[in-house]
């Protein structure tokens, strides 16, 4: 086995390949003078090796998915046997149905260029909403992991007396399952979105919010919105402090200085490195990728 990444998640990738003691093989991604993509592997070949690519697809999206698919090919151009994605965060999930007539519906075109290019998809916690589970999606094997246990670890050492909170129905999946590992109770609201920036919602369990420690628990914060109204909410109940916590830190238009405005302690885990990326993944995927080996 070897290890890579198109740039994104390098620091994860590298800590794997030590952690299982393979090569990190890295991986030069440039352009010619008219702007062509160029590619280069510092290795001369990958003859009978699996090849894990570890890449986020944050930042960068589109080029995330663009460079995977040329580093895949190339791999197996140069005598890869098999090639694994890691993508700790893969874009494109929200976009699972055509909201609007005319609308790509981005998360199949993502997975559809992807089946032709890679053997294996391992991912944390992707946004499954509309789908029940990868498999609507990917053709390749995709597994798919999550952060609750390490998400729940952290809040049971860090915050006393919490109470978890899902800004909206979809959360409900994080928010629950992380309450019963801390032993504590857990409500959502429900979100009416109006625009990607214009969100409002109501609780729709009563649990005792106030002096609680309030942790608001998403799979993505991007603009921030969700969470925003969501920590409104908890305040207007009477929460002590509020944190948001979200597995994939996006932080899109200046979130974090929106947020802070609303929410005492933001935290993510490292699937995008970012300063608030207290909550290491790593395990996780050692694990998974341990039993590949
Ligand atoms: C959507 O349903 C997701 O789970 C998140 O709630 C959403 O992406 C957060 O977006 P924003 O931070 O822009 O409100």
């Amino acid at each position: 086995m070897i290890i890579t990444s198109c740039g994104n998640s390098v620091k994860l990738a590298k800590s794997l390949a030590k952690k299982l003691r393979v090569k990190y093989v890295p991986l030069d991604i440039g352009a010619f003078p008219d702007g062509d993509m160029y590619m280069r592997f510092k290795a001369k070949s990958f003859k009978k090796k699996k090849v894990v690519i570890v890449q986020s697809f944050q930042p960068n999206p589109d080029m995330s998915l663009f460079d995977v698919i040329w580093a895949a090919e190339t791999a197996k151009d140069i005598g890869a046997r098999k090639v694994i994605l890691v993508a700790p965060y893969l874009a494109f999930m929200r976009q699972d149905k055509r909201f609007n007539s005319g609308e790509a519906v981005s998360s199949r075109i993502m997975a559809k260029l992807l089946n032709k290019s890679i053997d294996k998809i391992i991912t944390i916690d992707p946004h499954l909403h509309r789908y029940k589970s990868l498999k609507e999606i990917f053709t390749i094997s995709a597994k798919k992991l999550t952060a609750n246990p390490l998400i729940g670890e952290f809040v049971k050492k860090k915050i006393k007396n919490p109470v978890i909170l899902g800004p909206d129905w979809e959360s409900y999946q994080w928010a629950d399952k992380i309450a019963s590992h801390v032993g504590c109770d857990s409500t959502c609201l429900a979100k009416t979105r109006f625009s990607s920036r214009r969100v409002t919602s109501k609780m729709t369990k009563n649990v005792e919010i106030k002096g609680k420690n309030v942790v608001i628990i998403d799979d993505i914060i991007s603009t921030g919105h969700t969470i925003i109204e969501a920590a409104k909410k908890a305040k207007k109940k009477g929460a002590k402090s509020i944190t948001a916590i979200g597995v994939h830190g996006l932080f899109a238009e200046n979130a974090i200085s929106k947020m802070k405005k609303y929410v005492d302690w933001i935290y993510t885990t490292n699937t995008i490195e970012h300063k608030t990326s207290k909550i290491d993944v790593l395990p996780l995927v050692l694990k998974e990728l341990k039993i590949l080996k």
